[in-house]
C-alpha cells in the first residue's frame, strides 16, 4: 500500500494505482478532470493533458518535486508523495491554456450539436476554462466520411483522446477504424471508407467526450436536456450484454438508449447494438426508475446539489442573514437545513 497526500488529503491506495484514482478514492472537488483516462479501457490516458498535477514531493525515499506538471491518469503513485490540483496556482493557470488547446480545432457548434448538454468539453471549458478566446486562424476541415446508418462522424468536434479506437479494439472483434495521419493532420477514419458494423459498434457514441460520434438514431431529434433518463433492463440473448441500459424519454417516446454511466461519465456496461438501436419500445423494457444523473453537467438538470457551507461560517454571520438565507437559500446551510 501506498500513502499519499493529495491537495492535503491523505489516502492510502494499493501500490500500483495511478494518482487519479487515489483521487478518485477522495471524490468530490478534488478530482481532476480527464478528458481521455477511461477506466474500462486498458490503455486510455495520456492524451489529452487535462488530468495534470504537480507532484511538490515524489516520495518518502525522494522527496524532491518533480520538475514539471504530470499527467496523473498516467503516472503511478509512490508511498509519501505529496500531490497539488486545486491548490497549486501553475496547475490551475495550465489547465486554462489546455481548454484553449483543445478548442483550437473544435467548432463552436453546441447549438446544433446532439452532444451539448453531456459534452465532457463543454463542462471542462465552463469549470476550467476562460471566457475569450485568442484563437484567429482557420480552425481544421476535412472530407466528410460516412461510417454507417448508425452512427454520425463529425471529425472536426474530435479530440483525439483515441477513446474510440480502444473501445473498437477491445470490446469488438473487428475495430475498422483508428486515428490516421498524424500532427495537424491526424484524424479519425475507416481506411477505404470501411463502414463500422459490429454488435457492440455503438459503444463509441457513449465513451466519446464530445459530439464527434453521436447516435443517426437520435440525430436532431430533442435536445438530451429536455429528455428524461430512466434506468431499464431486459432479458439480452447476446452472451456480452447484460440488457441494462438508461432509456431517454421525451413524453411516451423513448428517444435514445445508452449504457449506464457513473459520476465520472464512464459507462459502467457495454451494451450491444440490438439493445442500443432497436428496442426503443417501452414495452420491450422492465422499467427500474428514474436514473439519477451524479455529475455536474445540463443533463442533471434538477438534480444539483446546492453548494453546502461550512457550519462554521454560518456561525459567524448575523443572526438577520442566517434567517435571510434559509428563507431564500441561494445555498444549502450545512448544520441548519443541511
Ligand atoms: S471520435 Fe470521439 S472518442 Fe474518438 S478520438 Fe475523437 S473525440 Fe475521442
Ligand atoms: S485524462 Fe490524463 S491525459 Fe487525458
Amino acid at each position: 500500500m501506498a500513502k499519499i497526500t493529495f491537495d492535503g488529503i491523505e489516502v492510502e491506495v494499493p501500490d500500483g494505482t495511478t494518482i487519479l484514482n487515489a483521487a478518485r478514492q477522495i471524490g468530490g472537488g478534488v478530482v481532476p478532470p480527464a478528458m481521455c483516462y477511461y477506466t474500462p479501457l486498458k490503455g486510455s490516458g495520456g492524451k489529452c493533458r487535462a488530468c495534470l498535477v504537480k507532484v511538490s514531493a515524489g516520495s518518502a525515499k525522494d522527496p524532491r518535486p518533480m520538475p514539471k506538471l504530470v499527467a496523473s491518469c498516467i503516472t503511478t503513485v509512490q508511498d509519501g508523495m505529496v500531490v497539488e490540483n486545486t491548490i497549486n496556482q501553475q496547475v490551475l493557470d495550465v489547465r486554462k491554456g489546455i481548454v484553449e488547446m483543445l478548442l483550437i480545432n473544435h467548432p463552436l457548434d453546441c447549438p446544433v450539436c446532439d452532444q451539448a448538454g453531456e459534452c465532457s468539453l463543454q463542462d471542462f471549458a465552463f469549470e476550467h476554462g476562460v471566457s475569450t478566446t485568442r484563437y484567429e486562424e482557420e480552425r481544421r476541415t476535412f472530407e466528410k466520411i460516412d461510417i454507417g446508418p448508425l452512427i454520425q462522424l463529425h471529425m472536426t468536434r474530435c479530440i483525439l483522446c483515441y477513446r474510440c479506437v480502444y473501445t473498437a479494439n477491445q470490446i469488438t472483434d473487428n475495430r475498422v477504424h483508428g486515428v490516421l495521419g498524424r500532427g495537424d493532420a491526424a484524424e479519425i477514419g475507416t481506411y477505404i471508407e470501411n463502414i463500422i458494423d459490429n454488435d457492440f459498434s455503438g459503444n463509441v457514441i457513449d465513451v466519446c467526450p464530445v459530439g464527434a460520434l453521436t447516435d443517426k438514431t437520435f440525430r436532431f431529434k430533442q435536445r438530451v436536456w429536455f429528455t428524461k433518463p430512466v434506468n431499464a433492463h431486459r432479458n439480452c440473448s447476446h452472451e456480452k450484454c447484460e440488457g441494462r441500459v438508461t432509456l431517454w424519454y421525451k413524453g411516451k417516446d423513448v428517444l435514445r438508449v445508452t449504457a449506464r454511466k457513473d459520476e465520472y461519465g464512464e459507462v459502467k456496461e457495454w451494451i450491444c447494438n440490438e439493445c442500443r438501436f432497436d428496442k426503443k419500445e417501452t414495452a420491450d423494457w422492465v422499467l427500474e426508475g428514474p436514473a439519477h444523473i451524479n455529475r455536474a453537467s445540463v443533463i442533471a438538470q434538477n438534480h444539483y446539489e446546492l453548494p453546502v457551507v461550512n457550519p462554521q461560517v454560518i456561525q459567524d454571520l448575523p443572526e438577520s442573514t442566517t434567517r435571510e438565507l434559509e428563507r431564500n437559500p441561494p445555498l444549502k446551510l450545512g448544520g441548519l437545513n443541511g
